[in-house]
Formats: C-alpha cells, sequence, structure tokens
C-alpha cells in the first residue's frame, strides 16, 4: 500500500495521474457531446429535454457527478503542481523563449490554454447546471430551453467560441503528453493515435462550437 501511496505522489506517478483523470475527462466530453447533438434535432427539444430529464433522474447521477468533480479537481491541482516543479527546475525563466525550446513553450501554453478551460467550466457550470439545479425557480423552462436562451447572447456565444479554441489546443497538447506518459508512442500503432487525437481535439471542439453558433444564427 505505501508502495502504491508513493508511486502516486513521485513526480511520475503523478503525471500518470494528470493522464489518466485527462482520459477519463475526454470520455466524459465525447458523452456530453454526444447527448447534446440531441440539440439540433429538428423536434423543437424534444428528445434533448427527455435525455435531460432521465439523467437529472438517474439514481447514480450524483455519485458520477462527485466523481467528475473530483476528476477535474485532481486533473487540475496535479498539472498545476507539476507546471510550479517544472518551473523551479529550470531557473533561467526570464530568458526569451526560442522554437527549440519546445517543451518549456508548450508547458506554459497548456497551462494558459488549461486556466481559460477552467474559468468558461465555471461560467458554463453556472450557467446550466448550478441555476437549474439550485436556482430552478422557473420550473416551466426546459432545458433546451436555457440552452436556446443563454445562445441568443452575442458575447457569450463569442466567449464559447474562443474558449472551446483553447479547450482544442489543451486538447491537442494533452493527447501528445498523454501517448508519451503511457509509452504508446511506437510508429505500429502511430496511424490510430493520430486518428483518435483528431477526433478528440479538434472534431469534438468543433462539435461543440457549432451549437451556440446554430442557436445564435439559425432561422426561425
Ligand atoms: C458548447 C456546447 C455545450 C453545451 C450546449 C452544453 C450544455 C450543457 C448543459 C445543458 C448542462 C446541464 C446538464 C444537466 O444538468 O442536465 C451541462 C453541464 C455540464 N457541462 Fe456542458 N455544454 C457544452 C460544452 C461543454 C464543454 C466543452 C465542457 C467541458 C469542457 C462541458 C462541461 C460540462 C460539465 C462538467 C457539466 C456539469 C455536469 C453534468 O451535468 O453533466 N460542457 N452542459
Amino acid at each position: 500500500m505505501g508502495k502504491i501511496t508513493n508511486f502516486y505522489t513521485s513526480s511520475v506517478g503523478r503525471k500518470l495521474l494528470v493522464g489518466l483523470t485527462g482520459f477519463f475527462l475526454s470520455a466524459f466530453l465525447a458523452f456530453h457531446l454526444t447527448i447534446n447533438l440531441f440539440l439540433f434535432k429538428q423536434d423543437a427539444g424534444k428528445t434533448f429535454n427527455d435525455y435531460s430529464e432521465f439523467l437529472a433522474t438517474y439514481p447514480l447521477l450524483r455519485p458520477i457527478e462527485i466523481v467528475l468533480f473530483l476528476l477535474f479537481v485532481v486533473h487540475a491541482f496535479l498539472a498545476l503542481w507539476l507546471w510550479f516543479v517544472n518551473r523551479r527546475a529550470r531557473p533561467r525563466d526570464y530568458e526569451v523563449l526560442r522554437a527549440s525550446d519546445n517543451s518549456k513553450l508548450e508547458s506554459r501554453v497548456t497551462f494558459i490554454t488549461g486556466s481559460v478551460v477552467l474559468i468558461f467550466l465555471v461560467v458554463h457550470i453556472n450557467t446550466f447546471f448550478v441555476t437549474s439545479r439550485f436556482f430552478a425557480a422557473e420550473e416551466s423552462v426546459t432545458m433546451y430551453q436555457r440552452v436556446a436562451n443563454a445562445f441568443q447572447n452575442p458575447w457569450y456565444v463569442a466567449f464559447y467560441v474562443v474558449a472551446l479554441a483553447f479547450l482544442a489546443y489543451h486538447l491537442k497538447h494533452g493527447f501528445q503528453s498523454m501517448f508519451q506518459t503511457f509509452g504508446l508512442r511506437s510508429a505500429k500503432y502511430q496511424r490510430l493515435i493520430d486518428v483518435v487525437a483528431i477526433i478528440f481535439w479538434l472534431l469534438i471542439p468543433l462539435g461543440f462550437a457549432a451549437m451556440p453558433l446554430y442557436f445564435l444564427f439559425r432561422v426561425h
């Protein structure tokens, strides 16, 4: 038991945990996108609302939400910890970044993109999750209507599109580093890895970005 604890509190163990939690968070994103795709169904939100209600009353919802929250916290906390340790290990931080100094530049960009995603999540969860669960005064407002209303505001839509571009970059780097950490970067699987990575860092953020744009520009 002690050995396991020691491993996960070491730098390598923490890197693995960042990769592992990132992997499960990506799986959540894929699931979240799949359900949200029903927003595009031309049935005035019926299917989307049905799924939303089914999930809201699903008995395992609370434990799943707690696990999801812990995944976000562990991922962000350990990534930050690794970032600070890396910075301390490189005292010449005031030097101008050279193109060849890739890992330093990448880790700085990941820190910035990760911070933007965190701000996005706080705003997003406040709009759709907190208000509907804890301050649902207007019982008659469906989740579909909440989404449609929120995306009438062009500033809010612009914020989503920009934040999703940051998410795309964060996932792109995250996937590269996860495959490296897990030692999966082999010529044999390179093609498969590239395809999976593109689905996650490009197609999933694009799919999400299409939603606010759809509600802002659709013709009723
Ligand atoms: C841009 C398109 C998106 C739309 C339309 C959307 C919509 C929603 C809605 C309606 C909810 C409330 C679900 C409920 O309580 O029943 C929700 C929750 C949530 N969303 Fe999103 N979302 C989008 C993008 C994202 C992205 C990109 C992330 C992560 C980076 C994310 C993370 C979450 C989380 C963590 C929750 C709370 C957990 C849950 O209820 O599943 N969402 N979203």
